[in-house]
């Protein structure tokens, strides 16, 4: 039967696959937000057909799917070799046999960056994307490359097979709602927008914890190590979203020259960076005994505009932490009042939260009631998960929509790419310690002696 949409994924057996792209599939599929009339080719070379790939979906532990029907309705496993041309004429025919004129068709690479090149030759040669045809698209998980001069090499193959406008590079913290908040915060409420400088900003924290460690992904993960994985791509986009000049427009090209603008102005304190290791990573399966691969990352940038200059960015990321949280926090001067008065006042801050749950909170100072002229800080607090539970989409959900809406706006830009990972080795290239952690307050400590921060 034609189908109006295809999906087709490739690194089908991985991990990001059964706990983000099927459940975000399956989720707009029973939404109705897509087609119902949607394929899921999932390839893989392992010796699978659809009914036991789904069972092995079903298994993994990483599976988050919850209406298995669904499923068995849309995929179809095809089992092939993603590297090797053998197995693209097959794929070709499979997708030809389901294609109709106008059918919108695009292709997920859940798989390393090594094989980017390689997979986009393959789909290149054998016409299943041609270069310009707009119902036709690509799509790369990240990380794009694991430094400056692999992800060069990476984007100069795709613009050879494909327009830009067919590329999608996904970072999937731009799906997430708190991050797409950030622009309306910052720039539909006067408060912020007026104060959103040096001059009342003191800092601003991003942090990124995790509790878990690397669940399996040692392939991957030794390779790649805290900085690259969360840093190079989430939290310096979360970071440009910040400091950003006000947009000429608000359409995709102008927020992103803009973010670019922040990226190609960042500095970092070089006495101020920690790297760690949690303890018990060497004896994770399949790292290398001596793996000096960072999970704990700790930076105090700078953006170097008018707007910002002076102004601490600490930046904060790790796996097998105290807890799973994320949040950005901006800390406000204290007013010249404050100053004068000997009272311990808070400072006011605006705390954006993306995990465990989603919230936007603002703390103020106010007068304790009573007969006493004391102060307490009191926060107002938006919980994004009271008013609007039920109707929150996951960050990938938001993505696979507007892949296949063709929307851009929250894909990265080459040159976003490129300037993110060119301040990355420049923090990479320093000589730096390793610190084996145990616990959280060890790593507190630490950046409160390196960078005077209580984070
Ligand atoms: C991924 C990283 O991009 O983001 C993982 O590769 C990390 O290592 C994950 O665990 C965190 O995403 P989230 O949405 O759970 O904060």
């Amino acid at each position: 039967m034609k189908k109006d949409l295809i999906i087709t994924i490739f690194g089908s057996t991985g991990d990001l696959t059964s706990r983000k792209l099927l459940p975000a599939i399956t989720k707009l599929y029973t939404e109705k937000q897509i087609s119902e009339n949607v394929l899921v080719l999932a390839l893989g070379r392992r010796d699978y057909d659809t009914k036991s790939y789904l069972e092995f979906v079903s298994q993994s532990k990483s599976n988050k799917v919850v209406n298995f029907d669904v499923l068995h309705k849309i995929v179809k496993y095809h089992k092939m070799e993603i590297t090797q041309p053998d197995g693209y004429e097959s794929l070709k025919e499979l997708i030809n046999e389901h294609s109709h004129e106008h059918t919108k068709s695009f292709f997920y690479l859940a798989v390393g960056p090594e094989m980017f090149a390689d997979i986009s030759m393959h789909i290149n040669t054998f016409n299943l994307v041609t270069k310009g045809d707009t119902t036709k698209a690509i799509v790369f998980e990240k990380p794009f490359g694991h430094d400056l001069d692999s992800a060069k090499a990476i984007n100069q193959t795709l613009w050879k097979y494909f327009d830009e406008s067919q590329i999608y590079r996904i970072d999937h913290y731009l799906g997430k709602e708190m991050i797409q908040n950030i622009m309306t915060v910052r720039f539909a409420n006067r408060i912020f927008e007026e104060a959103w400088h040096n001059r009342s900003i003191k800092s601003v924290t991003i942090v990124a914890k995790e509790d878990q460690g690397i669940l399996g992904r040692a392939g991957y993960y030794d390779q790649s190590g805290a900085l690259k994985d969360m840093v190079q791509s989430h939290l310096l986009q979360i970071l440009s979203l910040l400091a950003m000049e006000v947009p000429v427009s608000y359409n995709s090209h102008d927020v992103k020259n803009e973010k670019v603008e922040v990226m190609n102005n960042l500095t970092f304190d070089k006495h101020a960076t920690i790297f760690g290791q949690y303890k018990g990573y060497l004896t994770e399966p399949n790292i290398k005994p001596n793996s000096k691969t960072d999970t704990f990352v700790f930076i105090k940038a700078f953006v170097n505009t008018p707007r910002f200059k002076g102004v601490p960015f600490y930046l904060m990321t790790g796996k097998k932490l105290d807890e799973k949280v994320s949040y950005i926090e901006i800390e406000f001067e204290a007013t010249n009042e404050q100053k004068k008065w000997n009272l311990p006042l808070s400072k006011n801050k605006l705390i954006i939260k993306f995990a465990p749950y989603e919230s936007v909170e603002l703390v103020l100072n106010s007068k304790t009631p009573g007969l006493r002229e004391n102060v307490q800080p009191i926060t107002l607090e938006l919980n994004q998960d009271d008013i609007d539970y039920g109707n929150r989409s996951e960050a990938y959900e938001k993505l696979i929509l507007d892949i296949t809406n063709g929307h851009k706006t929250l894909f990265t830009r080459w040159d976003e790419i490129e300037s993110s990972w060119h301040f990355i080795d420049k923090i990479k290239a320093r000589p730096h310690e390793l610190v084996i952690y145990e616990n959280y307050e060890q790593l507190k400590k630490l950046m409160k002696d390196k960078a005077d921060v209580v984070i």
